[in-house]
């Protein structure tokens, strides 16, 4: 007898409001949508309206997986959600998720893991139906990092739009010293839905991650933690301390190694190979990763997925966005072996292989 394990059923997923084409942020800060462009690969992004949270972007992606899947929210007996920028310092954003799809109260879980946070909650997931806790997941990763940007409200209208006045040289200088950063993150969110399957043919294979905590400072947020008395506090704010502080060298030398690697372990673990494999699925953080991680795999393009050009890096959606527009375009068909790989701040990496 083939034992239970898990297969996914639906997905969906929603972005911020507003498009955010480079232009716009070449208004606020010393950038140009030519660097933004060849460093980065990204041409847009979308933000949220000041007041949705991530929750509210959570929900809308979930009714939409829901749908797909055929499944009606009052089917689902657990939730997990993966996000570093939840509504509200605590509760996370699961049982806000929970209450506002008003269904019974079943278990939630949010799950730190950043850029990773799709792979890792994807194990919790499986896991979770292989030993029984669970029979229909539904899991999302949801992020809005807008709220990280250290723009005035003046900067923000400008940013989405609602104005062309110029922002003050002092304010252009400001936004500058974050242009690093702020030039590539989006708000959205991605869902699926988990369920359990004992069809031998299909479904979730296996994993391969890791942790390595000590080069935590190359992509970490300094402010608002509970190492500082208060926890939260004015010097920070004027500091610029709640922005995320990246070495953006680092981050990217460890992604364009870390990723390909698991990709190979989670093969081996499986017993199968790199030609067995239809599509991967990365993390989208930087075009130029995923093309290293291509060079290295030795991937052709119809090979591997990338979008980041349309919704810059949305963290822990990216997957789940790429997985939807894959399934939804037909790149993604029954029967077909994918990987989908991350890495992200912790650092936290790894690789999930599985057949459609
Ligand atoms: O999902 C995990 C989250 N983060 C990542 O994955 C980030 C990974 N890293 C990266 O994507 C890239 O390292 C970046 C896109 C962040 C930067 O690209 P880079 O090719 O590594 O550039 P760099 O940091 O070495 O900077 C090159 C130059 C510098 O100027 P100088 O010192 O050569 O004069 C920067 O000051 O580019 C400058 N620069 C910019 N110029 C225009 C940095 N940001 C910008 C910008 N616009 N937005």
């Amino acid at each position: 007898m083939v034992q239970a394990h898990s297969r996914i059923y639906g997905s969906g997923f929603v972005t911020g409001e507003v498009l955010v084409p480079n232009e716009r942020m070449t208004m606020i800060c010393d950038t140009t949508s030519e660097w933004i462009r060849e460093r980065s690969g990204i041409e847009q992004r979308y933000f949220v309206n000041e007041g949705t949270g991530t929750s509210d972007l959570a929900l809308g992606a979930a009714h939409k997986a829901l749908a797909n899947a055929g499944w009606q929210a009052s089917e689902v007996d657990y939730i997990v959600v993966a996000t570093m920028t939840p509504d509200y310092y605590f509760p996370g954003v699961a049982s806000l998720v929970q209450a506002k799809l008003g269904i019974g109260n079943v278990p939630s879980l949010d799950i730190r893991q950043q850029c990773s946070g799709f792979v890792y909650g994807l194990q919790v997931c499986d896991a979770f139906i292989r030993a029984g806790v669970a029979k229909k997941i539904l899991f999302i990763g949801a992020e809005i990092h807008s709220g990280f940007m250290p723009f005035s409200k003046h900067g923000w209208d400008v940013v989405m739009g609602r104005s062309n006045e110029p922002v003050t040289q002092e304010e252009r200088d400001w936004n500058s010293k974050f242009r690093h950063l702020t030039v590539l993150f989006g708000d959205a969110a991605g869902a699926i839905c988990v369920g359990t399957t004992d069809d031998p043919k299909r479904g979730i294979l296996g994993f391969a991650l890791h942790s390595d905590g000590k080069d935590f400072e190359s992509l970490y947020v300094p402010s608002a933690g509970f190492k500082y008395r208060p926890y939260y506090s004015e010097e920070h704010i004027r500091e610029g301390r709640f922005v995320p502080v990246m070495e953006g060298r680092n981050v990217f030398k460890m992604a364009v190694t870390k990723m390909p690697e698991a990709v190979h372990e989670v093969l081996a673990k499986c017993e199968l190979k790199l030609d067995d494999v239809n599509l991967l699925i990365p993390h989208q953080a930087n075009l130029r990763i995923s093309e290293g991680v291509q060079k290295q795999l030795k991937l052709g393009d119809d090979r591997i997925y990338n979008n980041i050009q349309r919704y810059g890096n949305t963290t822990a959606a990216t997957i789940p966005i790429a997985y939807d527009e894959c399934k939804k375009s037909g790149k993604v068909k029954q029967g077909d072996l994918v990987a989908f790989c991350g890495l992200g701040a912790g650092f936290h990496w790894g690789a999930a292989l599985m057949r459609e």
